[in-house]
């Protein structure tokens, strides 16, 4: 294992294209609905007492029959958008890092591309469970150095509430839904994503899963049958799961930390999946830090799986606990079994004078998508129940070229 003085693993793309992914924008999203110990006390066998003491979960928020992945999410990317004063039309690439997606296809993240009116960008979804977050933006911080894209959409979104088993009080106490985003954008300005460790031991994905239908349709209902497991409900074994995080954390934070070719102490903040207070204090011991220096909001959004690493980072640029050149650290884990690690040197350009503007133009291409979607759909009906009655499709298609060539947006 590298030590944290090792200078020898920077990541090559780094020295290799003098190009930077800097964090240039953020922004979170949670249910209005909150959820606390005392209402699931309600209906299964709990008490706020054993949540807070096994946890330092208080509260989490539940969405509601109108919400979704893509609602939370879209919500947390307008506020990333807004911060970074970006127009949707200058994204590349929009990644969702989910375990709850609408669909298997298609992608989360589409449909929040298209809801964006990110016309211009690739979209996907990403499936790496709580590590997925920091998976993405190491994804995303690729492709910008690679040359390859500019600026990229990232987002970790939820709703676990949906894949709960309500009736299993060692896992549906854990959970919440939110969402929380980044925007990254190719800078010449060293700094940004510095390096990433990502992790994977799927001799472990017996631990903790969502079985569903798939590609082993057949075997897995009859596998999740055997071991008590139900389609589309997550299963955990919290007491194993709990160990596997002690252990990788600190090692995967030294790693991230070395091929950064900084120092622990080097790092302000440390902003970790946030499963459970024990484990980020177990974490702390390990690494021989104050936790104090890990952020935590476990208490009021409880576990909210690939959303909860940008959540506690926009908290804590709010809370001013993140200064211009500052090196922050993630620490992702979970379903996989996945880690991930990263460390970042903060240094976000300030807005410029177009900020009023471009928010009423961002404003203009939300609406504009909304209309975009539903012509699409109309002039595809069209065609398939008139195919052959062209001018109509000829005219339909002109004024569809239009909206998609708009120079507003
Ligand atoms: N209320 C009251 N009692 C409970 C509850 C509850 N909600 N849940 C379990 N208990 C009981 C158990 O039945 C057991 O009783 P027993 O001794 O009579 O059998 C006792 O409490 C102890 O149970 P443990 O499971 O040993 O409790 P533990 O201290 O391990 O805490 C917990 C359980 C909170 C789940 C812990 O193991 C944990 O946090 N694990 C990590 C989970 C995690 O981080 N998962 C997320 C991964 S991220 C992802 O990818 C989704």
């Amino acid at each position: 294992m590298p030590t944290a003085n090792s200078k020898s693993n920077t990541t090559p793309t780094l020295a290799s294209t003098g190009i930077y992914a800097h964090v240039v924008g953020w922004g979170m999203a949670v249910p209005e609905n909150v959820m606390t110990n005392d209402d699931l006390s309600a209906f299964i066998d709990t008490t706020d007492e054993w949540i807070r003491a096994r946890t330092g979960i208080r509260e989490r928020h539940i969405a509601s029959e109108r919400e979704s992945t893509a609602t939370l999410g879209l919500k947390a990317a307008q506020q990333a958008l807004d911060v970074a004063d970006i127009l949707p039309i200058e994204l590349d690439l929009v990644i969702v890092a989910t375990s709850t997606p609408e669909n298997i296809f298609p992608s989360t993240a589409s449909l929040i591309q298209d809801q964006l009116g990110a016309s211009k960008a690739g979209a996907f979804d990403l499936s790496a469970a709580c590590s997925g977050f920091v998976y993405g933006v190491q994804m995303g911080a690729q492709a910008i150095r690679s040359g390859s894209v500019q600026t990229v959409l990232i987002i970790g979104a939820e709703t676990m509430s949906r894949v709960m088993n309500w009736n299993d009080r060692g896992t549906c106490i854990l959970f919440g839904d939110g969402a929380g985003a980044v925007v990254l954008r190719a800078s010449q300005e060293e700094g940004g994503v510095l390096s990433a460790v990502l992790r994977s031991d799927g001799s472990g994905g017996d631990l903790l899963g969502i079985p569903t239908v798939g590609s082993l349709d057949v075997l897995s209902s009859k596998a999740g049958l055997e071991n008590g497991h139900s389609m589309s409900k997550m299963y955990m074994n919290g007491g194993e799961v709990f160990k596997f995080a002690t252990r990788v954390i600190g090692d995967s934070i030294m790693q991230a930390v070395a091929q950064a070719g900084i120092t622990l102490s080097d790092i302000r903040l440390i902003i970790p999946h946030q499963a459970n207070e024990r484990i980020i204090q177990a974490a702390a011991r390990h690494l021989k830090i104050d936790s104090a220096l890990f952020m935590m909001n476990v208490e009021r959004y409880g576990n909210t799986s690939a959303a909860s690493i940008p959540i506690a980072l926009a908290e804590a640029v709010k809370e001013g606990r993140i200064k211009e050149g500052d090196h922050i650290a993630f620490v992702g884990f979970g379903g996989g079994l996945t880690w991930a690690s990263m460390v970042i040197k903060w240094g976000v350009p300030t807005p410029g004078e177009t900020a009023i503007l471009k928010k009423q133009r961002r404003e203009f291409s939300y609406l504009l998508a909304r209309w975009r979607a539903a012509l699409r759909r109309i002039s595809r009906r069209i065609s398939e129940a008139f195919h052959i009655f062209r001018p109509v499709q000829g005219r339909l298609a002109r004024l569809r070229r239009k909206v998609d060539n708009s120079p507003l947006v």
